[in-house]
């Protein structure tokens, strides 16, 4: 749904998007991950038209964005990271706004309307002036904007900056709706745990480049991620257990305590079979097993660490 080749995006000599390629598949949510100042919002505008790449080029449904601008953005609803306020507009007349921009009128416009701010939970601000409304409730307001014309293609720039944790939570909920309901969305976040539980797909950014991205197991074993077993092992043959996984590739660390055996092992599924196949083969009984998983977010913050500065 989303196809970007070689994109780079400049600011004078500043390379802020650095030969991008990634596709976006239709029903897909996909994650954008980065600290400030990786290339996100540029990759994002590049996408939604506002702004000519250096090189490169994005299409939306197979539309060029540079050459058919227009009928992307009927496709796609983008929210920025920064509110442009009017701050004297009621909360429906600026979606009343929106949705006559796209070409949308009477009774349809104003039930679609009621549908966003039903499903951004903003009914009782209906009729507020947006200059009163809270940081939280602009920014649900700006994703009521985003979703009016009904875009098959949600661009999503940080939208749960600001907002409190019962409000990040419905945002969450409400892209994994999304998510569900078909559409897809590229969502950016700086938090990496925000963003792993209800994205099909995740990108990680760093300074203009797309370090690596794939699904979640994908991501997890890029960075090198490791899961740490605990296992219970019977008749007495917790110390054989090193002697017999010697030599076994993805196995990190081992250290016996006890009945117990504490293994460090490669985030994978193989891994796993493979080494209670040894075990068993062994002849080793395993009277239980739990599991650890390396915090994503560590691995996240070593992998863009000092980026920064
Ligand atoms: N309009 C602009 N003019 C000049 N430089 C810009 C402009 N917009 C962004 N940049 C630069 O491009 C780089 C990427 O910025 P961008 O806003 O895309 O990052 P980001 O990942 O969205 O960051 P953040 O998490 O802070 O929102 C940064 O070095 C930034 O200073
Ligand atoms: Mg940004």
């Amino acid at each position: 749904m989303i196809r970007i080749q070689g994109l780079t995006v400049k600011y004078d000599d500043l390379v802020a998007v650095r030969s991008v390629d990634l596709h976006v598949p239709a029903g897909t949510v996909f994650g954008l991950v980065g600290p400030n100042g990786a290339g996100k919002t540029s990759m994002m505008r590049a996408i939604a038209g506002l702004l000519v790449p250096a090189e490169g080029h994005c299409t939306v449904a197979g539309v060029d964005v540079q050459e058919d601008p227009v009928a992307v953005h009927r496709m796609i609803g983008y929210m920025p990271d920064f509110f442009g306020v009017y701050d004297h507009l009621l909360v429906w007349e600026y979606l009343e706004f929106f949705g006559e921009l796209y070409g949308m009128s009477g009774s349809s416009l104003r039930r679609r309307i009621e549908e966003v701010l039903e499903i951004t939970d903003l009914q009782i601000k209906t009729d507020s002036e947006i200059g009163g409304l809270s940081r939280g409730m602009k920014q649900r307001l700006c994703l009521a904007r985003a979703m009016v014309h009904e875009p098959q293609v949600l661009l999503l720039d940080e939208p749960a900056s600001g907002v409190d944790p019962r409000g990040r939570y419905e945002i969450r909920r409400l892209i994994d709706r999304l998510g569900e309901i078909g559409k897809t969305v590229l969502v950016s976040s700086h938090i990496l745990p925000e963003l792993s539980d209800i994205c099909d797909m995740i990108g990680i950014m760093e300074k203009g480049n797309l370090v690596a991205h794939g699904s979640m197991d994908d991501i997890a074993a890029e960075l090198g991620a490791y899961r740490i077993l605990t296992i219970h092992i019977l008749d007495s043959k917790a110390e054989t257990v090193p002697g017999v996984l010697a030599g076994f590739e993805h196995l990190h660390d081992i250290e016996v305590a006890g009945d117990t055996v504490h293994a460090t092992l490669t985030d994978d599924p193989e891994a796993l079979a493979e080494l209670l196949q040894r075990l068993i083969n062994a002849g080793i009984r395993i009277g239980g097993i739990q599991e650890q998983r390396a915090e994503l977010e560590d691995l996240f913050l070593q992998l863009t660490r000092g980026e920064l500065a």
